[in-house]
């Protein structure tokens, strides 16, 4: 079986290596030409472990990437369309890359063959069968006949990409017709993990489902952790590790999202919850846990910044540990760190120094704040005031043993 993956990010190039893995001829498409280029030199864009090692045994041999999309879509059973799907002008999922995507991948077909078109982006539940089967009707209408359009969410981690592609906890196969059904079965047969074949809507909601009570059991952790505080003399990071005690829990993952913090950030949950939350209300329904889930995040830097402009007085300088969104990755996008610094500026704090051990360049290329950075922990350690905690890096722990200075720890970790 042969397929094209548009799109090579995290998602996109995580799945085209990991069919390519398991001998599937993978063709590999993306407009950012820079991102290709690395790639072509076995370099990975972006920090994630594992997929180096598997890059260097399937590029050329089963993974090969090309601008030639007429020769890809014309030899594949099946595309993956993995481009993002960012926020849209008021929170709904902005799909203007997907359809794009689509463009260029439909145009190119010209023979009779059937291919199955797989959205494996996160789109809100009734965008495959509301958006995009209508628009391949309207402009592809001589093309409806000989496609499948399916969707495939994924939900794997950054950081753990290659673990969470392959060893998939679920493979859920959002499909209305069995033509499509047989093919995407037959394409993941090599996994072990469960197969689930539902409609598009219920793929697509599983995706939704996940990442808004992830979200839901953050703003939780926030708000009791801000009410304990106020509260005053409660051992909030204890408070919650005897929580997490209880058998019910069952030593679950999950508990690391009951656990307060400076707020969810990165690409996706951010713009994962808004969007759930613009399509319901579209819908005719407005979901008032989710909108309040919502409003805590967002006001969460504010918060933060509060603490800290209770104990450091301006002409101070600030030391912000940890720049990327979570621990073991360079993924700087909605990062609470940046919205935190950003408030401190508002406050007219000025004397900001910042150390991250892999996102600083990230951050540099992304943010333009005025802000020092530093080449270790030791070194911000030396030259700030007051140290923040951003991002819960295991190396950060050691910070306490260095001194006296005062510590605000946003992450509870210490
Ligand atoms: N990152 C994650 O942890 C994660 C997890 C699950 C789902 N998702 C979802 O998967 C999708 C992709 O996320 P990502 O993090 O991999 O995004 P990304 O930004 O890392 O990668 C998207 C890639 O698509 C390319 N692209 C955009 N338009 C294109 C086009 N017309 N043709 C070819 N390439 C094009 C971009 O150049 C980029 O390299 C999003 O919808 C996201 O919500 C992401």
């Amino acid at each position: 079986m042969t397929i094209s993956v548009i799109g090579l990010g995290f998602v996109g190039l995580t799945t085209a290596l990991g069919f390519a893995h398991y001998g599937k001829k993978v063709f590999g498409i993306d407009v950012n030409k820079e991102r290709t280029a690395m790639i072509q030199n076995g370099v990975i864009p972006f920090y994630e472990p594992y997929l180096k090692e598997v890059l260097g045994k399937t590029l050329n041999k089963t993974f090969f990437l090309t601008d030639d999309i007429e020769k890809a879509v014309g030899e594949s059973d099946c595309i993956f369309y993995c481009v993002g799907t960012p926020y849209g002008e008021h929170g709904q999922a902005d799909l203007r890359y997907l359809f794009a995507a689509i463009d260029s991948t439909l145009r190119a077909i010209c023979d009779k063959k059937f291919r199955v078109l797989v959205v494996k982006s996160t789109v809100p539940p009734s965008t495959t069968s509301e958006k995009v089967v209508p628009y391949i009707k309207e402009k592809y209408a001589g093309l409806i006949s000989q496609i499948g359009v399916a969707n495939n969410p994924e939900f794997l981690r950054e950081g753990h990409c290659w673990e969470d592609f392959i060893h998939a906890d679920r493979i859920v196969l959002g499909c209305e017709d069995e033509a499509s059904a047989q093919v995407l079965r037959e394409l993941y047969s090599d996994f072990q993990s469960p197969v689930f074949v539902v409609s598009r809507n219920t793929a697509e909601f599983i995706k939704y489902l996940s990442n808004t009570l992830l979200a839901t059991m953050i703003s939780f952790s926030n708000e009791m952790s801000l009410a304990a505080d106020q509260i005053g003399q409660i051992d909030i990071s204890g408070a919650f590790r005897i929580l997490h005690m209880d058998k019910r829990w069952n030593h679950s993952q999950m508990a690391s999202y009951v656990y307060p913090g400076c707020g969810y950030g990165g690409s996706c949950m951010p713009k994962d919850t808004n969007a759930f939350y613009a399509q319901t209300k579209e819908k005719g329904f407005e979901p008032q846990i989710l909108k309040n889930v919502i409003a805590l995040n967002e006001r969460m830097p504010y918060y933060i910044a509060q603490k800290i402009i209770r104990r450091a007085a301006k002409h101070e300088k600030i030391g912000i540990l940890g720049l990327s969104f979570k621990p073991f990755t360079d993924d700087v996008r909605g990062t609470p760190a940046a919205k935190v610094i950003d408030e401190l500026i508002k406050a007219d704090y000025r004397n900001i120094y910042a150390y991250d051990p892999f996102a600083m360049k990230t951050f540099q290329e992304c943010y333009a704040y005025n802000v020092t950075y530093q080449n270790s922990l030791e070194e911000l350690y030396e030259t700030a005031d007051i140290i923040v905690i951003t991002t819960a890096w295991p190396e950060f722990k050691k910070v306490s043993q260095l001194g006296q200075k005062p510590i605000v720890d946003c992450r509870y970790m210490l």
